[in-house]
């Protein structure tokens, strides 16, 4: 009888443990991958040169074409970040411009171009 009452305490430990342990994994893989759209303000320095000012859709649109990006879905904007960065699109500046971002930096952009309307 005792050892019984003492195996269930055991398991109600190791489940309890388990289910905090996924809660918190589930909780940190959320905080990477969630773009931060106050964080993108430093970044988009390094865009509005060619993807407009913020408000703009697209700035020298007479010497080259660039695809307006603000207001796009941000799924759609991290994948074409992360083409460019691993190279399977090719566009001169983007490879160059996606290759110096890390993960966090193209969720935040994603998410501050898909807020821009
Ligand atoms: C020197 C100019 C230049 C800069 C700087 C630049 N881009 Fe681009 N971007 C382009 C051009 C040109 C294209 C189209 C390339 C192509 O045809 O693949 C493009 C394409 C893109 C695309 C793909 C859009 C689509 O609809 O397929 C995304 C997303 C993007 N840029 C985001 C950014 C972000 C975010 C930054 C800043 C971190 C940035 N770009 C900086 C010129 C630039």
């Amino acid at each position: 009888m005792k050892f019984h009452t003492s195996m269930k305490c055991k398991l109600y430990v190791l489940f309890y443990l388990l289910a905090s342990c996924s809660i918190s994994g589930q909780a940190l893989a959320a905080d990477a991958a969630a773009g931060n759209v106050q964080n993108a303000r430093d970044k988009v320095s390094m865009c509005i040169g060619c993807h407009g000012i913020p408000g703009y859709k697209a700035s020298f649109p007479e010497l080259y074409h660039v695809p307006k990006i603000a207001g796009q879905n941000a799924k759609y904007l991290e994948a074409a970040l992360n083409e460019y960065k691993k190279g399977s699109r090719s566009h001169p500046t983007m490879d160059a411009i996606a290759g110096s971002l890390s993960d966090q930096d193209i969720a935040d952009l994603a998410a501050y171009y898909a807020n821009l309307k």
